[in-house]
């Protein structure tokens, strides 16, 4: 029946609980486990999740476990080959994601004690903002080796690039190839040098005025959406990405991605978890990737 295999999601809020969906119903693990500090959510999340596999059609099982300050409840995440965490507070209109940093700090040290005490193999991804901050604190907690441990940010920029050029030239997105570099904020580099449209680059097909544009509206994505929801951030493209890294992890593909990975010397910089393009397995990430890039 089961394979046993496991992966586990912290925090079961919009993100979370959303990835938590991606996981199940890519029905390649037996359990994914759920979990929040609000009494209840968790459990009701998973309860709802299952009740949706006859309907879609997968046999993975949610399990939604409450968790207390002392810690209690995480042995439910015993055995995950992969730990998403997404605990912690999104932006409302008008923050940055620095403003979250002190309140989230505190929520990902208590996240990642109890990660490194209950699931001390796990690939871990971290999605918790200000994204690069939350997922150095992270492997600094756990103490686990620092490819075992990424941020995911890239993914979702590259995502929203891809769709804006897709739609402005009006073709499948599926055509389209963009890349985004840096951090998750304001210092984010999507790379114009780097995208292409049915294998032409970019720069060919639209003036550079119209590129910078559509890189100034990745670069404002998320508080573009932040700003319409009021009460939130974005929770459908960032639990794709999410989830499609675990998976990467979970089935030792060996894709390349955007993630935010610990650098030692790739393009020329040292000591900081970045935004990079870096090659995904078992064990997290096997290696930066050096996408070359023009000067500019
Ligand atoms: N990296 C990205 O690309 C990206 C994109 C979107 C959102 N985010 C970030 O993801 C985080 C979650 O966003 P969301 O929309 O799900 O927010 P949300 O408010 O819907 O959910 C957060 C959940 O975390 C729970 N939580 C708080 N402290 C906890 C703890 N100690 N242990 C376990 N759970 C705890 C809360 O109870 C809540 O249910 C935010 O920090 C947000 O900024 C990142």
């Amino acid at each position: 029946m089961g394979n046993g295999r496991k992966v586990a999601v912290i925090g079961a809020g919009f993100y979370g609980s959303t990835t938590a969906q991606r996981l199940a119903e890519y029905d390649i693990f037996e359990t994914v486990v759920l979990t929040d500090i609000i009494e209840g959510r968790p459990e009701g999340l998973a309860l709802d999740i299952n009740q949706s596999r006859p309907i879609e059609g997968f046999e993975t099982r949610v399990v939604g476990v409450t968790t207390g300050p002392e810690g209690q409840g995480y042995e439910a995440i015993a055995g995950s080959e992969v730990v998403i965490i997404t605990a912690g507070l999104p932006r409302k209109p008008g923050m940055s994601r620095m403003d979250l940093l002190e309140t989230n700090a505190r929520i990902i040290r208590q996240v990642s004690e109890n990660v490194a005490r209950h699931a001390p193999d796990a690939v871990v991804i971290v999605v918790s903002n200000p994204l690069d901050e939350m997922t150095a604190l992270a492997q600094r907690v756990t103490g686990f080796p620092r490819q075992r441990v990424m941020g995911q940010a890239g993914m979702l920029d590259t995502a929203r690039f891809t769709h804006f050029v897709a739609e402005t030239l009006a073709v499948p997105v599926s055509t389209v190839r963009t890349l985004t570099l840096g951090s998750h904020g304001d210092t984010m580099v999507p790379v114009p040098s780097r995208c292409t449209v049915n294998g032409r680059p970019l720069t060919d097909l639209l003036p550079k005025d119209k590129i910078d544009e559509l890189v100034e509206r990745t670069r404002n994505g998320g508080a573009e959406v932040v700003a319409l929801l009021k009460t939130g951030s974005a929770y459908f493209a960032p639990s794709a990405a999410a989830a499609r890294m675990a998976r990467a992890v979970a089935e030792d593909s060996g894709a390349v991605m955007p993630v935010c990975a610990w650098v030692d010397g790739e393009h020329g910089i040292s000591g900081v978890y970045l935004g990079v393009e870096a090659e995904i397995g078992a064990g997290g990430v096997r290696r930066v990737i050096e996408t070359p890039l023009t000067d500019e």
